[in-house]
Formats: structure tokens, C-alpha cells, sequence
């Protein structure tokens, strides 16, 4: 491909310059000087210019050595065949047993010492006694190849690989086998230009300034018309930008909180930690109910009690286990205990927020609350021990089980699913009903939810005196299905590349 001089970058064009007065083969650092450029840019533009083939990157590889602490310790003192050998020629021959025994040298550096001087060709040991050989005689007064690395790494610090002589590159095998070095790769590159590239050159490389942007002077003063201007690269590479944003699971909340709002309700919240009062006994279920055993329910032993609400109330509901109060009904028929009412729980459900609301507001009243709820379950890809519910209530005079369905059958299809109701049981309500969605997908149903009409047991104690329709769903799963993943846990997880890619969900337009 033939590349037109106005195609290329400002850049390109000063890199390509550069040979031109200096020469055809170039360091980067070089152009860099030369052109008032930054050497990145300098290496960006020779990038380009390559793939262009206008110029050509040489890659070269080069050590810098420099001595560690083990080899600064030799060249300082001599290594230690070196003094090991001077302390023989002062004795000619000594027996292996005497040398350790009589020579100023640890152990160690003698064992080093000869294992060294044996590889050197400078002794020879017979019958357990050392010599030095004749071809030692030559290293008296000169160094070994390592040794002059030593000494020439000692005097400059650091020293290229690639300006070492033959002996000096035999010192330095030597003294990196034997681990006294610090050796750091580099890589430093020369460009040169092509012979498309110079025949670039020879038609004129004109630089104009290109302008990136126009200003307002540009404009008032007409110089826009005359500014060169640099074509768009639509095809350019470019970093992926990951703004920040709110936690999938966060927008669901969202948007089931809008539906609410947009259907009128208002929205209440309770306390986390809750009696099993408001949890369970205002809720008509019994103290013996599985549902309250340790295994299904965290109790806490700080606060190690928790108030009740006014004693009338306590009574009423103490009257409606035993007895059925004056509901008519007959109750669970056995004795109820305060002190179990008073035990602190982490909330089981966030029905236990509809009961408080009702006994603090008078109907006409539609409310939700979304909430935390705690359960001790064992964690599965469907389970958590700890997720959320958005519960309500709507409680007029008129109200019936089938303004529930529709309520819910409503809220569901804003979300974007199909409901389906199955009877079911709750202590605290009757007619009671599970909710149900479809999957296509999966070409099955799940269960999201239960809902009801909260009995008179529940009701009247709380001096309600009109029909209270109520509901209450779990969300993490509602979440799963939306964002199409096949594990629970993966809401909780902080999952990076999940968080990213997962888009943002719509929120709702409020009607
Ligand atoms: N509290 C129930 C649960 O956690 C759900 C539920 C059922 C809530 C019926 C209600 C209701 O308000 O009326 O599974």
C-alpha cells in the first residue's frame, strides 16, 4: 500500500523527519531530542510507521550487570580459591587433614576453595595431600575470568552485557553459574527507515500543525478555514470505559420500588432485629411452630430481650393463641409464654413490618416494605442464609382475595413476567395462595412468594377492623431470572467482570 503524505500523523511525519539530517538508522532517544517529542509518542508514531512499512523496528535485547550482595563480599575480599591458592603457594603441599585444621579459613570457604581450584585446573590431590599444579603457575600474578569481571564490576558498578570482551563474557558465565550477580533485562531499539520510507521523504515531507479542535477564536477570526485538519480514524482502538454504576441486584430493588409507588402504595420499614413477638406471635403462629426452631431461625443474645409494644396488645395476642380471643376462633389451646415473645430474632420474613404498620396506622392503607430477612440455610446456588422480600399490604373495607391476585397478577407484569396462583398455608392468613411465575426459557414454574388475607387472629388484636389483603416475595430470585444467571450466589459476589458487562437495567417509567 502506498501511503499519501497528508495520511499521516503529525507524529508520523516528525518521526519519518528525523532521518532525513541524522541518519537512516536511529535510537528513538535520538529522534526524541531531535524533535522535541516525548519518547512515547516517539515509539507510538515508529509503531505505526511499521505497520505502515515506512520504518523498521529493531528489538534488541541487552543484560545490565551488576553484582549482588554475595559478589560485592568477593570482589571486596578476593574469592575464596583466590585466597585459598595464596595460602598454598606459601606452603608448596599441606595435607587435607592439616589445611583444615591450621588454615585461617572456615570450613566452608575452604570447601569452596578447592572445589573451585580443582575446576581451574590449580591442584591436584594425592593420597590426601594438596599441590598446586604447574598450570596454576600463570594465575600467580593474574586474575581468573571471573575474577576480572569481579574487579571491573567493582570499579563501574553496572555493566552492559553487549560491551563485555570474549574473556570478560567467560568471567561473567562463570559468575552468574555460581549466583554472585544481578542480572536485568532490557530491551533498546533502533528504527530504520525503509525504502518506502525514503522514497516518502524524497517527494517532501511538508509538517503542518493539524488541528485537533476549533476554538472560538478560530471562528471569529475566520482562521478555521485556512486550519489543516486531521481526518477521524473511525476504526481506531480504544480503551473500554467502565463507568461506575449501582449493583445490579440494587437496580431490581429499584424497580420493584417504583412499580409500588406507581400502584399507590406507601412504603414502611422495621428493624432487622425484631422480637419473635412481632416476628412470629403477632402473626398467630405458634410458639411451638417448626418455623421458629434454631435451625430455621437466628436468635441473638445481645440485647438479650427486647421490649414489647403496650401491654393491652401483648394481652389481646396472648389471649388469641390460647383462646381465639373474641375472633371466635379457638386458638392454638396452650399456654403462651412472654418470655418466648421477648427473645430478639433476626427478622425471619418482613412480615413481621406489615404487622407493626397495621398497628400503627388505620385503613384505608396499601404499604410495601422491602427489607433484609435472615434464615439459617445451608448456601446453595438457590439458597442464602440472608436475602430480601418486598412485602405489602392493602387494607380497606372492601378489599377481597381477588384485588390480591390482581395486585399481584399487575406488579408482576411490569416487571415483565406471567403469574400463577396456587393455594397454600400460612398461619396468619386465610385464603392463602402461592405465587408462581413462568419461565419460558425453562419452560417451567417457580415459586416467588406467598399471599393471603390476614386472619382475624392476626387482625383483631391489632384493633383492625377491615379485610387486610398481604403479600410478601423474595427478590433475589425474581433478580436471577432477570440477569440470567443460574446461581445465587453470584449477587453477592463481587464479581468484577459480571459487574461490568451486566447493563445497566432499566428502570421503570413511573405512569
Ligand atoms: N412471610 C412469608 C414468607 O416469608 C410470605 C408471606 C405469605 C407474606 C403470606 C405475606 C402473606 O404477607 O400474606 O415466606
Amino acid at each position: 500500500m502506498v501511503y499519501k503524505t497528508d495520511e499521516l500523523h503529525i507524529y508520523e511525519k516528525k518521526v519519518l523527519k528525523a532521518f532525513e539530517s541524522l541518519g537512516f538508522s536511529l535510537k528513538p532517544e535520538k529522534i526524541a531530542k531531535k524533535q522535541k517529542m516525548d519518547i512515547k509518542a516517539v515509539m507510538s508514531a515508529a509503531g505505526s510507521l511499521e505497520s505502515k512499512n515506512l520504518v523498521k523496528i529493531h528489538r534488541k535485547t541487552d543484560y545490565l550487570i551488576r553484582l549482588n550482595d554475595e559478589g560485592l563480599k568477593y570482589a571486596k575480599e578476593g574469592l575464596p580459591e583466590r585466597r585459598l591458592l595464596n595460602y598454598l603457594l606459601e606452603k608448596k603441599s599441606i595435607k587435607m587433614k592439616d589445611l583444615f585444621r591450621e588454615s585461617p579459613f572456615e570450613k566452608k570457604d575452604i570447601n569452596i576453595g578447592i572445589g573451585w581450584l580443582k575446576k581451574k585446573n590449580c591442584i591436584k590431590i594425592k593420597k590426601g595431600v594438596l599441590e598446586v599444579t604447574k598450570k596454576c603457575e600463570k594465575f600467580i600474578d593474574k586474575d581468573f575470568e571471573d575474577e576480572k569481571l569481579l574487579k571491573e564490576l567493582l570499579k563501574k558498578e553496572e555493566i552492559w552485557y553487549s560491551s563485555l570482551t570474549k574473556d570478560l563474557k567467560k568471567g561473567y558465565e562463570l559468575l552468574k553459574n555460581r549466583g554472585l550477580l544481578d542480572i536485568k533485562e532490557k530491551t533498546t531499539h533502533v528504527l530504520e527507515i525503509t525504502e518506502e520510507g525514503k522514497k516518502l521523504l524524497d517527494e517532501g515531507l511538508e509538517i503542518i500543525e493539524e488541528a485537533t479542535q476549533v476554538t472560538h477564536e478560530d471562528l471569529k477570526s475566520g482562521r478555521w478555514k485556512r486550519l489543516k485538519y486531521r481526518p477521524y480514524d473511525i476504526f481506531v482502538e480504544y480503551p473500554k470505559i467502565y463507568p461506575g454504576k449501582t449493583h445490579p441486584l440494587r437496580d431490581i430493588i429499584e424497580e420493584i420500588r417504583k412499580i409500588f409507588i406507581s400502584m399507590g402504595f406507601k412504603e414502611s420499614r422495621g428493624p432487622i432485629v425484631e422480637s419473635a413477638f412481632w416476628n412470629f406471635d403477632s402473626l398467630f403462629q405458634p410458639q411451638d411452630h417448626a418455623a421458629r426452631e434454631m435451625q430455621d431461625t437466628f436468635y441473638l443474645k445481645n440485647p438479650k430481650i427486647c421490649d414489647l409494644p403496650d401491654e393491652k396488645l401483648v394481652k389481646k395476642v396472648k389471649d388469641v393463641h390460647e383462646h381465639g380471643g373474641s375472633t371466635g376462633s379457638e386458638g392454638w389451646g396452650y399456654k403462651w409464654d412472654i418470655s418466648i415473645a421477648k427473645k430478639p430474632v433476626l427478622r425471619t420474613h418482613t412480615t413481621c413490618i406489615s404487622a407493626r404498620f397495621l398497628f400503627e396506622n388505620k385503613p384505608p392503607v396499601k404499604m410495601f416494605s422491602i427489607g433484609r430477612v435472615f434464615r439459617r440455610e445451608t448456601i446453595t446456588y438457590k439458597h442464602l442464609p440472608e436475602f430480601h422480600q418486598v412485602e405489602g399490604i392493602i387494607a380497606s373495607k372492601d378489599v377481597t382475595f381477588r384485588d390480591l391476585l390482581g395486585t399481584l397478577r399487575e406488579f408482576y407484569k411490569k416487571l415483565g413476567f406471567e403469574v400463577r396462583f396456587r393455594p397454600a398455608y400460612f398461619p396468619y392468613t386465610y385464603l392463602s395462595t402461592e405465587c408462581e411465575i413462568y419461565l419460558p426459557e425453562k419452560g417451567s414454574w417457580i415459586e416467588l412468594g406467598g399471599a393471603g388475607m390476614f386472619r382475624p387472629e392476626v387482625l383483631e388484636p391489632l384493633g383492625i377492623k377491615t379485610p387486610v389483603a398481604a403479600f410478601g416475595l423474595g427478590i433475589e430470585r425474581l433478580a436471577m431470572i432477570k440477569l440470567g444467571i443460574d446461581d445465587i450466589r453470584m449477587l453477592y459476589r463481587s464479581n468484577i467482570e459480571w459487574l461490568r458487562k451486566n447493563p445497566l437495567v432499566k428502570g421503570i417509567k413511573l405512569s
